[in-house]
């Protein structure tokens, strides 16, 4: 299993370009099977978790190409309507295909995801949508059935979710993009990532009024065709990146980004001490001295992203004071708290609250990443640290963060991929 070799005490300085969102490319790819005629998305971050999806879809029978970060998309060959457990267990995400085949072609089986490592993470409200879509839903053997009503068509209804959850609301919305009648979605999430998708379905034909906005009414349409989109820009990475100037006191220039987006995670950012600045496609981060405290509670957008928590946490522990974190969405996404401390941060946890009280330095230790988003704070941290420090398990951050050393190494940091059964060069 590779593994990170960071050298520290680097200052974090540089520009870089940021990715289409690995959050808005998933969904967009499962809204392909929806579509008659081709479709072609660019923008598309090489990722794991993108090449997990593309290989579910392709294994429906479905020609699905990858050139770059171009993916094109032709459904006419489509022969079955599966997704198994061993591809699904790999990436919850992909049960983002149960809506479209239900919607497309009135039935679907696809493994139901099972527990993951930042909490049991249900799926239930998604399924309880499909059933007021008409649906008739099955759970057997860990997979869930679902079959359209007689004519196999959904049929519009309204439905209020009972909490935001984003994959629930895009696989609802995509789901009654065909349904006969009109949909009206209540308490839905507002995340970029949605928008995008709801966007694309418009281009593709689908009639959605109240985007961005926690109430959306989709009326139906008969069929929908392909369109040519790009992904919109990934703003975990984005605030990734600049939370390292913030660390190091660096000065960070991301490209290809939008600063709209980030607007919870600037302020805060702000509130640190940094100086940002931005323009239509960019956003700089100049930080001078240590951070300030801040307290912190994630919440759906437009609240602090839970996928910022964890680099934000580690520029906390750097801070000159004490900062509070409150994990809203999650609840158990605070795994990476005994790694920092193994990098020498203070961190106190008592259920959905941290308590950071800053340190003047990391130290470097062997660490493990244990979640996606975690395993960047890992990094940055190791990064900021005196010494050098092996980061394990990092097929987390191959899962999120495209051609992530590079785009390190061009921001001043040492950084090297090892693999401990290989004989390592210095
Ligand atoms: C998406 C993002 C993930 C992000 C999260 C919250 C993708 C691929 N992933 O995940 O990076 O951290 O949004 O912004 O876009 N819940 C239920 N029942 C459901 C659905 C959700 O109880 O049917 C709960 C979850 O357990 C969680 C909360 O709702 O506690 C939010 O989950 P949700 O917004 O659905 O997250 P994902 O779409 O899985």
């Amino acid at each position: 299993m590779d593994q990170f070799l960071i050298t520290g005490r680097s200052r974090i300085a540089g520009e870089v370009s940021i990715s289409g969102a690995k959050n808005a490319a998933l969904p967009l790819l499962a809204a392909m099977i929806l579509a008659e005629t081709p479709t072609t998305l660019r923008n598309v971050p090489s990722l794991q978790d993108v090449r997990t999806l593309i290989k579910l879809i392709s294994g429906m029978g479905i020609d699905v190409q990858k050139e770059g970060n171009t993916v094109t998309c032709d459904t006419s060959s489509i022969a079955n309507y599966f997704a198994p457990y061993e591809l699904v267990k790999t990436m919850r995400a992909s049960i983002l295909v149960l809506g479209p085949l239900l919607a497309r072609f009135g039935e679907a089986e696809v493994s139901l995801p099972g527990g993951c490592a930042i909490g049991s993470r249900p799926v239930d409200q998604h399924l309880k949508a499909f059933a007021a879509l008409g649906a008739h839903i099955t759970v057997e053997n860990g997979y869930v059935k679902a079959k359209a009503p007689k004519g196999g068509r959904l049929i519009g209804c309204e439905f209020t979710f009972d909490m935001v959850t984003v994959g629930g609301t895009e696989n609802v919305i995509i789901a009654a993009t065909l349904a006969k009648g009109t949909t009206v979605l209540e308490n839905c999430a507002r995340e970029p990532e949605v928008v995008d998708l709801a966007n694309m379905l418009v281009a593709m034909g689908a009639k959605i009024s109240g985007i961005g906005t926690s109430i959306m009414t989709i009326e139906g349409v008969d069929s929908l065709k392909g369109c040519d989109y790009s992904v919109v820009a990934d703003r975990i990475e984005t605030g990734s990146y600049l939370a390292g100037a913030l660390m190091t006191g660096g000065d960070v220039l991301t490209k290809n980004t939008n600063p709209n987006l980030l607007h919870p995670v600037l302020k805060k950012f702000e509130e640190m001490g940094a100086i940002i600045t931005t323009g239509d496609d960019w956003i700089r981060a100049q930080m001078h001295g240590r951070p300030k405290p801040v307290d912190i509670r994630t919440q759906p957008h437009p609240g602090f992203p839970t996928d910022m928590q964890a680099q934000l946490m580690a520029v906390c522990c750097l801070a000159d004071g004490t900062s509070t974190i409150i994990e809203n969405i999650f609840e158990n996404r605070y795994m990476h708290v005994p790694e920092l401390k193994r990098l020498g941060a203070n961190i106190k946890v008592d259920g959905h609250t941290a308590i950071i009280r800053g340190v003047d330095s990391f130290n470097s230790a062997p660490v493990m990443a244990t979640d996606l988003r975690a395993s960047m704070s890992l990094v940055m941290a190791a990064a900021a640290a005196e010494g050098q420090s092996v980061i394990d398990r990092i097929y987390h951050i191959d899962r999120g963060y495209e051609n992530v050393e590079e785009k390190l190494r061009g921001l001043g940091v040492t950084i090297e991929r090892i693999n401990p059964n290989k004989p390592h060069k210095p």
